[in-house]
């Protein structure tokens, strides 16, 4: 990555919206991006808690941590206590958290009073440099993840890295997986720099930090801003996900573990098809970062899994494989074959 210092804050179009990115900008700087009496601050406990210096003097919901929160009840939640503090159409939503809180409050923002504005300070490193970007928010409904849900942008993103003082060491590995994910299928000088670095020498560089995170914003906006509604390259943000979606639930692997495993194998499988000559060097990344790159599975319930898939398409899933370092296709193949090939990597 270059050395120069980026401007602090972009604009990324979308065919209905337009969202400014503030980087490496304060969070009390919130200030100056919304009125105070107009804003309503939504936040996790743990967030709350690690940081109730930030919020004090707003107007804040507070809810309970993790993903089995991400459900209809907590916009239930949110709503009534969005009617009890008076907010109306003008008001503002600020989702403050990592990406349970971010797809959360993009969803009620877009649902409270058919819909009022909103803003994301997206609080985990995985937040930072995926879930808060691209605007689809939603909630779980039982087992099904993300089952409901719109696409809708908020008017600005706000990155701070001073929340990742005290983000836990999982949390940054799985913010790591997408970020090495980003960096295998768009950006091989950004596969060098994370060769080049580790969790604790970014943890001690707050500005190299709020670089790698704007790279990787960056690397998101302009696939999705190119490809809203995933027609084209955004598919290619699926690699890892399709093993690692069909694993993750079964096993209680987190995210970042489930799709280091799917990168594995998508990597291995492409040294197969595409003569792609570096997948020990993505088996070595993700091991550097302490992400696991293999596991013992049930390769009957991935199948089940995998045929039920929503991305799956007449010719059979859409599966993303590597040409190079930093550079990845789509390639279509029925799911038997690919099941019996990935076995065949084992
Ligand atoms: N909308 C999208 O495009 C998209 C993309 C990827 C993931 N997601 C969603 O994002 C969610 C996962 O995001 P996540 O990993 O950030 O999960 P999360 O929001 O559950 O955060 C992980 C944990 O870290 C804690 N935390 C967050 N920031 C912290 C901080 N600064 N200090 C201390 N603790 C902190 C949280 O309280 C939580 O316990 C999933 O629900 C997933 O579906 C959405």
């Amino acid at each position: 990555m270059t050395l120069h210092m980026p401007r602090k804050h972009l604009q990324f179009d979308f065919s209905q919206a337009s969202v400014t990115c503030y980087f490496n900008t304060p969070f009390a700087a919130i200030e100056k991006l919304t009125d105070p009496d107009k804003a309503v601050l939504i936040t996790d406990e743990h967030v709350f808690a690690k940081h109730r210096k930030k919020f004090r003097g707003w107007n804040t919901i507070v809810l309970k941590p993790g993903e089995q929160y991400k459900i209809q009840a907590t916009v239930d939640v949110i709503i009534e206590q969005l009617i009890a503090l008076g907010a109306d159409r003008n008001s503002f939503l600020v989702g403050i958290g990592g990406g349970v809180v971010t797809d959360i409050t993009g969803y009620v923002a877009g649902i409270y009073m058919r819909g009022v504005r909103f803003g994301l300070v997206p609080t985990s490193l995985l937040a930072m440099v995926d879930a808060a970007i691209g605007g689809k928010n939603g909630i779980d409904v039982g087992v099904y993840k993300n089952m409901v849900g719109l696409i809708r942008q908020p008017d600005w993103l706000l990155f701070d890295v001073d929340f990742l003082r005290t983000l836990p060491l999982p949390e940054w590995r799985n913010g790591l997986a997408e970020i090495i994910k980003h960096a295998a299928i768009r950006d091989a000088a950004l596969f060098r720099f994370l060769q080049q670095h580790t969790i604790a020498s970014l943890k001690r560089q707050p500005a190299l930090l709020s670089k790698l995170i704007r790279t990787n914003v960056l690397i998101k906006m302009k696939i999705v801003t190119a490809d809203e509604f995933e027609k084209g390259d955004r598919k290619l943000l699926n690699f890892g996900h399709t093993l690692g979606h069909a694993i993750e639930n079964q096993y209680e692997l987190s995210h970042g573990e489930a799709i280091s495993i799917g990168m594995t194998y998508a990597a291995l499988f492409s040294s197969s098809v595409n003569n792609f000559n570096d997948a020990e060097a993505v088996i070595a990344l993700l091991k550097k970062y302490g992400l696991p790159t293999r596991a013992s599975f049930d390769w009957k319930k991935v199948e089940q899994v995998l045929a039920m898939d929503k991305k799956k398409s007449a010719a059979g899933m859409q599966y993303i494989v590597l040409k190079k370092l930093g550079k990845a296709i789509v390639h279509p193949i029925p799911v038997q074959h690919l099941i019996t090939r990935l076995k065949e990597l084992n």
